[in-house]
């Protein structure tokens, strides 16, 4: 069977684009949907036009339409410029038109400036078994020998993160206050927003708190069924499904909104939180979990299978006791995992007697990774303009704070400065993101 779009792509081939066709056979209609790219951001540095001619062909297939694909001349050596200041993206395409070693040098200068979780795929003229082999040492995620075919490239990017590959696409953060009112969701809100538009990496963020949650204020968007109708019928949901109630906010940043009406009782299926976790993992890279202060099993198991858990607490009485326990049930129920990160929110509201940072610490035997000051008017502005902090002020500690959990959580940085450690040639090696406990 002929498949249509793959004829318009073929037939719609931009000029100076001279691939082979034969790269790889034409996949039937069916077996096209399982080359569905997820939601990644994909910049391509080509050393030759047919190459990039080649990838913006690819990127105009609706198999990619989720992702985010840039184009760019220059080779390795304006991707090493470029990634000096910028944070890496998910996945990145590299030709070279260099042979076998100094190919393998340029790579290693790339593998410098790249963080861990960025996949590279490399496009050369070398088709030799032992380059290939150098290459895949390196951590190298797909070779791919010019010319490209559009298609061909198409399929080894499903491979490196269609269902055939080892591992999930998604991380998952869960943001928890240790009481209600702490501010948790505001800053689940902020740091999401601070990885899409700062570190530029695609998140979607889900609002948990089914009847009174406030991320459709927030990000200023009409209230939508989003979170209610995901997980109402958990079977039914799929990737389609999921792209149609979620809301756009940005570039980078998509919303699953929470009703927040009061006409019906939310109770949650079993699996269905895990079911929507696992469709939203598979097509995007960070998803945000903005979790109502409970401790319902749903709510517990959620907190327990997440990547990272960010506890927001208050310092007083209280919440101590209350992060103090739920650190220690997660630390139980998660032995080999790191600790979850907390961060102390509210700190220095005039007039309160507080419990100081480093008695807070002791007592429940973990260091904030941030602390945020009070200030009232700062973040009632933003919430009732529907602004994220850094919109209504882009300096201060609260601005600062966000990128530096966001930082933590991530393990991408802004820039390139303060990149070394856990970061690095880690994904040219092939080793897991480090992650500071
Ligand atoms: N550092 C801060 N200084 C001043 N006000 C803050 C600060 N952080 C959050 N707030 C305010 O505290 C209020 C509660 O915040 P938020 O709704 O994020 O808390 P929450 O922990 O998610 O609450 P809930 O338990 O209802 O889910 C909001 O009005 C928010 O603007
Ligand atoms: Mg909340």
């Amino acid at each position: 069977m002929t498949d249509r779009v793959t004829e318009m792509v073929v037939e719609e081939r931009p000029e100076g684009y001279s691939g082979s066709s034969g790269g790889s056979p034409r996949e039937p209609t069916s077996a096209r949907e399982s080359l569905r790219i997820p939601r990644i951001v994909v910049h391509a540095f080509c050393d030759s036009p047919e190459a990039a001619a080649a990838i913006e062909c690819a990127a105009a297939d609706r198999l990619m339409s989720r992702a985010r694909v840039a184009v760019q001349s220059g080779g390795v050596a304006a991707a090493v410029e470029h990634y000096n200041q910028t944070p890496t993206p998910d996945l990145i395409i590299i030709e070279s038109r260099s042979q076998h070693d100094a190919f393998l040098a340029e790579l290693d200068r790339l593998a410098e400036v790249c963080y861990a979780g960025t996949k590279v795929m490399a496009i050369g003229s070398t088709n030799d078994i032992a380059f290939y082999r150098d290459l895949m040492r390196r951590g190298i995620s797909e070779y791919i020998v010019a010319p490209v075919d559009p298609i061909a490239l198409i399929s080894s990017i499903a491979g490196i993160y269609g269902a055939s590959s080892t591992g999930k696409l998604g991380q998952v953060y869960a943001f928890i206050g240790a009481k209600g009112g702490v501010g948790s969701s505001t800053l689940a809100h902020n740091v999401g927003w601070t990885v899409a538009h700062k570190l530029g990496s695609n998140v979607v963020m889900a609002d948990l708190d089914l009847p009174f949650g406030t991320a459709s204020l927030d990000f200023n968007l009409d209230v939508a069924q989003g979170v209610a109708e995901a997980i109402q019928d958990a079977g039914r949901l799929d990737e389609v499904l999921l792209d149609r109630l979620l809301q756009k906010c940005g570039d980078h940043l998509s919303l699953l909104s929470a009703p927040a009406t009061l006409e019906k009782a939310y109770d949650v299926q079993d699996g269905a939180i895990e079911q929507l976790i696992e469709v939203a993992q598979a097509s995007v890279p960070f998803l945000i979990l903005d979790m109502p202060h409970l401790w319902t099993s749903w709510a517990r198991n959620t907190l327990i299978s997440a990547d990272e858990i960010v506890i927001t607490a208050v310092p007083d009485l209280a919440n101590l006791r209350n992060a103090k326990n739920l650190i220690h049930v997660l630390r139980q129920a998660r032995p080999h995992d790191p600790p979850p990160k907390l961060v102390l929110n509210q700190v220095g509201m005039p007039k309160r007697p507080e419990i100081k940072v480093n008695d807070f610490a002791k007592a429940v035997d973990l260091k904030p990774v941030a602390c945020i000051p009070s200030d009232a008017h700062l973040f009632g502005t933003a919430a009732n303009k529907g602004q994220m902090v850094a919109q209504a002020s882009a300096k201060g500690a609260a601005v600062k704070a966000f990128s530096e959990i966001a930082n933590v959580i991530t393990g991408r940085q802004e820039a390139k400065h303060s990149r070394g450690g856990y970061l690095g040639l880690g994904s040219l090696l092939g080793r897991t993101p480090k992650k500071p406990a």
